[in-house]
């Protein structure tokens, strides 16, 4: 090996890859060939204004939306057009900007609710529960307990989930992700609606994930967390790829500030 090789810094692994990715809606074009690569081991930031295709984009990579055209790959597998329960099977799990979880259920139940493979589903499995299942509930309820405490809910385990704060729906709405055992998580607007210093706390509790070896894609329109929290950023504007870089780098750019013009979501 040569001073040179060692003087490189490796970079990290492209653990998702999007290519040329339309989808359009009656005729309008949410998505015009999107390129972009998400790197293992960081949190990337995805930004941009407000219709510019970033929840479009990750309904696409989650599988709830087919692309019109494009490939979307992750580790390496080609997923694109996968039903959503098989990416997540993957390891690649998303959350919603409005939050999804069953409110009448408390918050184990809710974490459970998502545990990868459910085991004890349908009448057959329930009579013949084996000792194989028995212990794949246990681990799930170790995990739900695991999680609830690395999101400090642990208060909150058996309380109903419409009962949590804001902030606490939607350290949920993570937690529910994290069940599903992710490399991969895309989070829409985690901090959207939620106090400063609750955001800061979620803040936190994402960069401790990431420190676990799970990646994050964060959509998000305050501007001091994604400054804050993300490895990179990338822009999107009018259903592409704007440009990408630190948060130094992007926010100075001429580019985006024009896209961002006369907007309202740039918020600090
Ligand atoms: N199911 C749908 N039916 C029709 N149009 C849609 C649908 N989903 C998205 N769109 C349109 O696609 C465009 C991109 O929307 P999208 O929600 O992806 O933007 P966004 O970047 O997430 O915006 P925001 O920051 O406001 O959340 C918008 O013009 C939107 O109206
Ligand atoms: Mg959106």
């Amino acid at each position: 090996m040569s001073d040179d090789d060692l003087a490189t810094v490796p970079e990290p692994p492209a653990l998702l890859e999007v290519r040329g990715v339309t989808r359009g809606f009656y005729g309008v074009r949410a998505l015009n060939g999107v390129d972009l690569v998400v790197k293992a081991g960081q949190i990337t930031g995805l930004i941009g204004p407000n219709g510019a295709g970033k929840t479009t984009l990750f309904n696409c990579i989650s599988g709830l939306v087919p692309p019109n055209s494009g490939r979307i790959l992750f580790n390496g597998e080609d997923i694109t057009g996968w039903r959503p329960d098989r990416v997540t099977r993957r390891g690649l799990v998303r959350t919603f900007q409005i939050a999804r979880g069953c409110p009448r259920l408390t918050v184990r139940e809710n974490l459970l609710l998502y545990g990868a493979d459910q085991p004890g589903e349908g009448v057959v499995a329930a009579l013949l529960r084996t000792q194989a299942m028995r212990l794949r509930e246990q681990d799930l309820q170790q995990r739900a307990i695991e999680i609830a405490n690395r999101l400090r809910l642990t208060r909150e385990l058996d309380n109903k989930a419409a009962g949590l704060s804001g902030g606490q729906k939607k350290l949920l709405e993570i937690g529910r992700a994290l069940m599903a055992k992710p490399k991969l998580v895309l989070l829409d607007e985690p901090i959207a609606g939620v106090n400063p210093s609750l955001a800061r706390e979620i803040g936190d509790r994402l960069r401790a994930i990431v420190a676990d070896g799970i990646s994050l894609l964060l959509i998000e329109h305050q501007m001091d967390m994604i400054a804050r929290l993300c490895d990179h950023v990338i822009v999107m504007a009018e259903g592409r790829h704007l440009t990408e870089g630190t948060f130094a780098a992007v926010s100075a750019d001429a580019a985006v500030q024009e896209a961002y013009m006369g907007r309202p979501r740039w918020t600090s």
